[in-house]
């Protein structure tokens, strides 16, 4: 196993490309020792209001705050990001003391809903320069937008006692089945938008350096393949679900933790990014991928009980561009769980679509993320509440939320997730419940005017996880135990629970976090079929249906 890490080299950023016009803006801002770190750019930070809370914190609240502060990693003096977890009894912490890039996202949104933006504008900086590093795996290069799954400050011997600190990122070389983290640079791109709305200080993303960066994840994102859908392709255990569970190919996770989340990249990545003769044919690519993108999984990744019916009486093996069952889906395959489980009332986006393939699975990060962004129209969106409340029960039971629904079982589980003895039915990533998804939970609650729900799914954690030591996730059925190799001391369980508090008694700052529909995205369609009248555009048709 080779790992070569080191900054960026300059000459292999690709050229003919119009995203990466600007690429000498990098030079000069690398850092890899505290001496060259640009101060001025890192600490330079907008004043920001600090919010203090309008009443008396809870006891749960106070330990929470204290945990957070404690979980704090600095570089050279200045914080930059938390641990994942800081377990004071864990002997054997693996890569858990490190700065996660998805699991800092929720301790960013509590520490800029409190008005301290300094050490998200650092760990926003300082990944950034790590996204510029030079990375192969087995003499292997992937994509230099890629931004680490996690990084790690380390104390360096130089020669007369002195140490000196530097950032070691991981790309996935060293993580557990060596996955990339595709969801990385789609979470950077989240919450530099959210930096800039929760503080006011638009000049960050406006930088030449950061606008490049943006720029370099999109164009991992946005290549040509052979790929036939608008929907990110990726590899299994890419992204929250870092192991293999069965959702490689189109998840949800990306679309669902990563389609949701790759949508909601392209919405934030359409606001942040200077319009420019440089960048005018992005914007372009981007619009018309949004556009795509929620038709497609509108169309194609909703189910309710009238839709699984219509599967459920499908007709096979259609050869033509009119086929109704386009992905030639075999209606015995709509699972038994699914035809007792689906309400009367609500529905839900499936786990991934593929050719003769759906996943019925309920994936809880990509639903609400399809309700954050509005990547579901207003009624789905309002349907996937509805389900939620609905099942209660059994995606939220005693702890708030469970991460899919159901569990792999027995060959399931074997053939799957290759027996993985960590991801055993109703434990871990299959079928766990994770606590650090109240907080989007709760936005997406928010959202809808559907407060009563985050209330009540934020009292059941508060109830319980001060007392059992803020676990990275409960397992079985209900969420009654306390994951089977849980860390405890999680920041993002903690963050998550702060944050929830925080958003729903600031909902106005909590409407900077979310989309609403776009009407705009909607009109387009860049398939010529209209103009050339020979055939009907299929978005077109079927929009009148998917509008509202
Ligand atoms: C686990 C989770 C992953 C998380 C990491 C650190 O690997 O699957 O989503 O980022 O732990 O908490």
């Amino acid at each position: 196993m080779g790992s070569v890490l080191k900054p960026l080299v300059v000459e292999r950023i690709d050229k003919d490309e119009n995203v990466l016009g600007d690429e000498e803006s990098r030079i000069g801002v690398l850092v890899d020792n505290c001496e060259s770190v640009n101060r001025e750019n890192l600490d330079g930070g907008q004043e920001v209001e600090i919010i203090s809370p309008k009443r008396e914190e809870s006891e749960v609240e106070k330990e929470a705050w204290k945990l957070l502060n404690d979980a704090v990693v600095t570089y050279c003096g200045s914080p930059v990001g938390t641990v994942a977890a800081n377990d004071p009894g864990d002997k054997m912490p693996l890569n858990y003391d490190q700065v996660f890039i998805r699991d800092f996202v929720p301790s960013a949104l509590a520490f800029l809903l409190r008005g301290e933006g300094e050490i998200v504008k650092n760990f926003l900086l300082h990944t950034l320069q790590l996204q510029s590093w030079e990375k192969t795996v087995d003499c292997y290069s992937p994509g230099q937008g890629l931004m680490p799954a996690s990084f790690k400050v380390r104390a360096v011997p130089l020669d007369d006692n002195k140490f000196e600190e530097v950032l070691d990122p991981d790309f996935g070389e060293s993580a557990i089945g060596r996955v990339a983290p595709v969801d990385s640079g789609l979470w950077w791109i989240i919450l530099l938008r959210a930096y800039g709305k929760l503080t006011g200080d638009y000049a960050l993303q406006e930088r030449v350096d950061v606008q490049t960066g943006i720029k370099l994840i999109l164009k991992l994102c946005l290549t040509d393949g052979f790929d036939m859908f608008p929907s990110l392709l990726v590899t299994d255990g890419s992204c929250m679900i870092d192991r293999r569970m069965g959702i490689h190919g189109h998840p949800l996770e990306i679309q669902c933790s990563c389609e949701a989340l790759f949508y909601s990249a392209l919405r934030c990545s359409r606001e942040m990014i200077v319009v420019n003769d440089g960048s005018k044919n992005l914007v372009k690519a981007i619009n018309n991928r949004l556009s795509a993108l929620s038709f497609h999984i509108r169309e194609y990744y909703w189910v309710d009980m009238n839709k699984i019916n219509e599967i459920y009486r499908y007709k096979t093996e259609e050869y033509s561009t009119e086929a109704t069952n386009k992905f030639n889906i075999y209606p015995e395959q709509i699972p038994s769980w699914l035809m007792d489980w689906i309400p009367e009332e609500g529905g839900y986006m499936i786990g991934n679509l593929q050719p003769a393939h759906m996943d019925f699975r309920f994936f809880t990060l990509g639903n609400l993320w399809s309700v954050v962004s509005s990547l579901g129209t207003p009624k789905h969106n309002e349907a996937i509440l509805n389900l939620i409340e609905a099942k209660w029960d059994d995606l939220v039971g005693n702890m708030p939320l469970k991460i899919c629904y159901p569990a792999l079982e027995r060959e399931d589980w074997r053939i799957i997730t290759g027996s993985d003895p960590k991801n055993t039915p109703w434990s871990y990533h299959n079928g766990g419940s994770w606590p650090t998804l109240l907080w989007q939970f709760t936005l997406a609650c928010i959202k809808m005017d559907r407060v009563e729900l985050a209330q009540k799914a934020i009292a059941l954690a508060e109830k319980r996880l001060q007392v059992d030591h803020w676990p990275e996730y409960y397992d079985t059925r209900t969420g009654k135990f306390i994951g089977k190799q849980s860390r405890l001391y999680q920041t993002w369980t903690v963050a998550g629970f702060l944050t929830s508090k925080i958003l729903l008694e600031n909902t106005q700052r909590a409407s900077l976090l979310f989309w609403d529909e776009d009407y705009e995205l909607l009109e387009f369609c860049v398939c010529g079929l209209k103009k050339s009248g020979r055939k009907r555009c299929s978005r077109g048709a079927a929009k009148s249906q998917i509008l509202v």
